[in-house]
């Protein structure tokens, strides 16, 4: 059976809101090619969110944010709350993305409130982790990522983990297919066993390409990718799409 695939567009802090607009026309226009157990998620800036929201409203295709609050109102300067991004139909959230944790110094605790109130409000958490060069070089990786995965994930019923090593974000370089088939069963086993978690859904995110996802697929057993630059030009992601699609 097709088991169920994410493919999730993170375009960080880029396009402006012409080119938002063309490029998700662009892959609405070619919608009919994403088959039935593919989801197609894009998560814009917070400021495109109802532009977005109003163009993919008759679609199947989701919409996510980038981050959210672990609170639900108050005096938070430059936040902004869970209830607004659920009115703009937000289905998702992006959380614990290396870029929030090295410019906004979050912490794994702060994550896991994130996580908790998110997941108590309905939105549906996509949680990243990953390591840097050198404790891949160190071989200290395994160590690092059950930290984050162990100050991160409360303990929930489901959640959907994006492996993004640090190394590999917007450098073209990707780990070796059997480097993320071990993280994807490393994830797994904690998950399951020590967090007791009912079901884990394990994305693969860094330089994902119509290049490199055939055989990131077909060898690393992942449930999706979650991708930046690529997801930034139509014909790019609508590849990559079209390749999801047979598997
Ligand atoms: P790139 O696909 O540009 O490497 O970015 C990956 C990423 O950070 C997605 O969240």
């Amino acid at each position: 059976m097709t088991q169920n695939k994410l493919i999730v567009s993170n375009w960080k802090m880029n396009l402006k809101l012409s080119d938002s607009r063309i490029l998700v026309k662009k892959i609405i226009k070619s919608s009919k090619i994403i088959k039935p157990h593919i989801k197609k998620i894009i998560c814009p800036q917070f400021l495109l969110i109802p532009h977005i929201s109003d163009l993919i409203k008759k679609t199947k295709i989701c919409l996510g944010s980038q981050n959210c609050h672990y609170q639900e109102s108050g005096a938070f300067t430059g936040e902004s709350s869970i209830e607004l991004l659920k009115k703009f139909k937000c289905k998702y959230v992006i959380l614990g993305h290396s870029e929030r944790r090295k410019y906004n110094a979050e912490t794994n605790s702060m994550i896991l409130k994130k996580i908790q109130t998110a997941f108590n409000h309905g939105l549906k958490p996509i949680v990243c982790i990953g390591e840097t060069i050198n404790l891949r070089k160190k071989n200290k990786y395994l160590e690092f990522l059950e930290t984050q995965l162990h100050g991160s994930v409360p303990n929930m019923e489901e959640i959907i983990i994006a492996y993004e090593p640090i190394w590999s974000i917007g450098s073209g370089l990707i780990p070796s297919f059997s480097d993320i088939l071990e993280i994807n069963n490393f994830v797994k086993k904690y998950l399951y066993e020590r967090k007791q978690l009912k079901k884990v859904s394990f994305l693969y995110g860094g330089s994902v390409s119509s290049k490199n996802i055939k055989g990131i697929i077909e060898n690393s057993d992942i449930d999706g990718a979650l991708i930046g630059g690529s997801s930034l030009n139509a014909e790019e992601i609508l590849k990559i799409v079209s390749i999801f699609n047979f598997y």
